[in-house]
Formats: structure tokens, sequence, C-alpha cells
């Protein structure tokens, strides 16, 4: 096992009902700023019991951070938080609220250009950035619990990851009857993004860090037994239960302690979207196999254990259950209504890998995935494979 540290601040208030928490977790003199996103929260009732939980406080909001959240909305609220001397925000939303809230967090408190964040890479460390919380209403990132954040600009077509040990939710309300009114394409999106992050972390090398397999392991099995309860019609609150805590549990920092992590999925899937504005989940199921095909001989023996242990394949020799587990894989995504090719979102794929390649090789990106494997050149033979 490597060495690790693990600190994750975040509190964590899970269960129906929970919202009302909001007023015993933001002191009352906070001036908080409410964030959300094209209204879905309007709807729903979410907004309303947030509305409650702040009576008495001093608050105002800033609604329509989009899906991919746009640095360009996000800078009128950078406006709106400077000149209403903002002292703590709370985002209600998915992951694009929760990380747009977070550049926010950043931004508020950084003296120089807000771009450069994004550009130059600029961790924000302990203490240094604004108070935030978020009121979760669609599973599926982690950014509930994580100091990670991604944001989009649409003008140059980039899409860039930043983050810090500042950048935690002080905390985080997970309520699962919020999961009601998500559309089934959406829940799809949250199950396939959730799976991935696990699989990012865990489809490497070999490894000694035998709990860390198996809680990765133990997310993979929840998520899949969960899946066709989810895109039922019918409401279950314990498979919703499950489902929420799975997405947490994903990305929270927990599972990637002591091994090594991978990621090349994601940041071939960020281009995908930047591009062509495919959903963030979406772009994830059509690299995965690919990417797994590609580096074959570098992870079979963790291919096969995963088509062991999460598919209870026990026949055939390791290359054979290592192929048998990127077919399960590919059929699960198929399962829940997600297709796994490039060519099945957009009919102008051609020279997108070129692209790919031409982006990794001028942010310097020259070594992704475990153990630098991915180079430029293989990138663009992924995505390729993807068409
Ligand atoms: O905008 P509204 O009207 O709220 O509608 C949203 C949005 O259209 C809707 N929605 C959310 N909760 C709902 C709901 N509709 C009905 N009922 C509810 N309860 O769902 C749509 C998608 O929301 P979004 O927040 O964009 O989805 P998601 O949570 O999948 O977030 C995706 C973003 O997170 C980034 C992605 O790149 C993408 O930009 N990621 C962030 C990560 C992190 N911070 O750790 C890691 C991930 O790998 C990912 O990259
Ligand atoms: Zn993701």
């Amino acid at each position: 096992m490597l060495n690790f540290e693990f600190k994750n601040p975040t509190k964590i208030i899970f269960g129906k009902g929970e919202i009302a928490k909001i007023s015993r977790e933001i002191p009352k003199t906070e001036k908080i700023l409410v964030l959300y996103g094209g209204g879905s929260i309007k709807s729903n009732g979410v907004y309303d019991q947030v509305k409650s939980a702040l009576e008495g406080y001093e608050w105002e909001e800033f609604g329509g951070i989009p899906a991919n959240p746009e640095y360009e909305v996000l800078m009128e609220a950078l406006k709106i938080i400077k000149e209403k001397n903002i002292t703590y925000m709370l985002a209600v939303g998915g992951g694009s609220v929760i990380d747009g809230v977070k550049f926010l967090s950043a931004a508020a408190k950084y003296e120089g250009e807000p771009w450069d964040i994004l550009q130059k890479g600029i961790r924000t460390e302990e203490g240094k950035g604004l108070p935030f919380a978020s009121v979760l209403t669609l599973p599926a990132t982690g950014s509930e619990m994580n100091s990670g954040s991604v944001i989009s600009r649409r003008a140059t077509k980039q899409k860039l990851a930043m983050g810090g040990p500042g950048l935690f939710p002080v905390f985080s309300v997970l309520d699962p009857e919020v999961i009601r009114s998500i559309p089934k394409k959406q829940i799809a999106n949250g199950i396939t993004d959730a799976y991935t992050h696990v699989l990012e972390q865990y489809m490497t090398v070999k490894t000694s860090a035998t709990l860390q397999d198996r809680f990765a392991e133990s997310i993979l099995q929840t998520l899949q037994e969960i899946a066709p309860k989810m895109m039922e019609d019918e409401f279950d609150y314990d498979a919703a239960a499950n489902f929420m805590w799975s997405c947490t549990m994903a990305l929270n920092g927990l599972i990637q302690k002591g091994v090594t992590s991978d990621w090349a999925v994601h940041m071939m899937g960020h281009e995908l979207t930047a591009q062509f504005g495919i959903d963030h989940a979406r772009t994830l199921a059509v690299i995965a196999p690919s990417h797994y095909r590609y580096n074959f001989e570098a992870k079979k023996e963790k291919l096969a254990q995963y088509a062991e242990r999460v598919w209870n394949v026990t026949e055939g020799s390791l290359e054979e259950k290592a192929n048998k587990g990127i077919e399960y894989l590919e059929k699960f995504f198929q399962s829940l209504g997600i297709a796994t090719k490039l060519s099945d979102y957009t009919e102008n794929y051609e020279g997108t890998a070129e692209l790919v390649e031409k982006t990794f090789l001028d942010r310097k990106w020259l070594a992704l995935g475990e153990r630098g494997i991915v180079k430029p050149e293989d990138a663009k033979k992924i995505v390729e494979m993807a068409y």
C-alpha cells in the first residue's frame, strides 16, 4: 500500500427532510448567496425548503448556472458577491452548481485575474476560500464531498479542472427525496459518472491495498444493484439512498488512498464535452471501453479481478476474464440507455482524435494515466477507437 494522508472536512447531513437543518449549520451573522441552476429547484420544492430554512438570515440569490458551469456566468455571480459583501455561499444543485460555487469560493478571495485560477491551475489552500455549503439535488459527481471542480468556457471550447484543500464544502445536505424529480437521462448519467469514478481509481495495477479494492468493488456492485430500480418509474427510497451515498463515496477521496489512480478517461472525456457539448457521463462511457482495450496489457490483471469479483466471471484464462470485464462494462452502460460510441452523439467526429492529441501536447499533458502510460499519441488512438 502506498503512503497517504487523508482528511475530508465536509460534514454530511443525510436523509429525508434534512434540508431544514441548514439553519443549524450556518451562523446567523453570515450574509448568504444561494446559487442554483436552470430552475429545477423551483418546481420540485427544494427551493421552498431552502427558503424556509433560511428564515431570519440575510440572503441573496443567483440562478442560471448551466450544466457544465460557464465561466462567463460565474463572473456575473462574482460581481454580486463583491457588491453585496457576501460572506457565505450555499450551492443548491448538482455537480455543475457546486463546481461553479467552488470556483467562486476561490475567485472571491483571489487578488489576481480569476481566469488564472483555471489557466494556471492555482490551488486554493485550507482556509483561503470563501466558505460554502451545498444542498445536493443530483447524485453523480461527488462534488458535495470533495475539493475539485471543472469549469467550462464555451467561447474558447475549454473545460478546465481546478481545486485545492480549501475548496471542500463546510457541509452538504443529501436528501434522497430530491431524486424523485430527476429525469431518467440524468439518473443514467449519475450512475455512469459515479461508476467511472470508481474505475478511474481501481482499474489500474494489481495492488496490495486490499481494503481499497473491496471498497471500490462494493460501490460498483451497489451501483449495479440499484441501477434497474432507479430506472423504473416507481420511486424506491432505499435504492435512491444507496445511489446517492454510492456517488458520494465514489469520489470523496477515500477509495483512492494508498493506490495509484488513472483519470485519463476523464481527461479525454472532458475534451468531448468541450468540443460537442456531450453530457459528461456519456463521454466517459464512450472513452472507457476503448481505453481499457487499448491499455489491455497494462490493466489486464485488474480487469480480470473486476470480472471475477464484480460480475462473478469464474471461467476462462486471465485474458478471457479481462475481456469479459470490458464486455460487461460496456453492456452495463448500454443497459442504462447510454450509447458507447462517439458517432452515436455526433456526425462530425472525424478529426477529434487529432484535436485531443494536439490539446494534450499544448497543455504538456505528456504522460496521463497510472504510471504515465497514456501519451498524447495514445490518447489519439484511444479516441479513434471510440469513433
Ligand atoms: O439546472 P437545473 O434546472 O437545476 O437542472 C439540472 C441540469 O439540467 C438537472 N437537475 C439537477 N438536479 C435535479 C435536476 N432536475 C430535476 N430534479 C433534480 N433534483 O440536471 C441537469 C444536470 O445537472 P448537472 O449539475 O450539470 O449534472 P452533474 O451533477 O452530472 O454535474 C456535471 C458537471 O460536474 C463535473 C462535470 O464535468 C460537469 O461539468 N464534474 C465534477 C466533478 C467534481 N467536482 O468532482 C467530477 C466529475 O467527474 C465531473 O467532471
Ligand atoms: Zn466524472
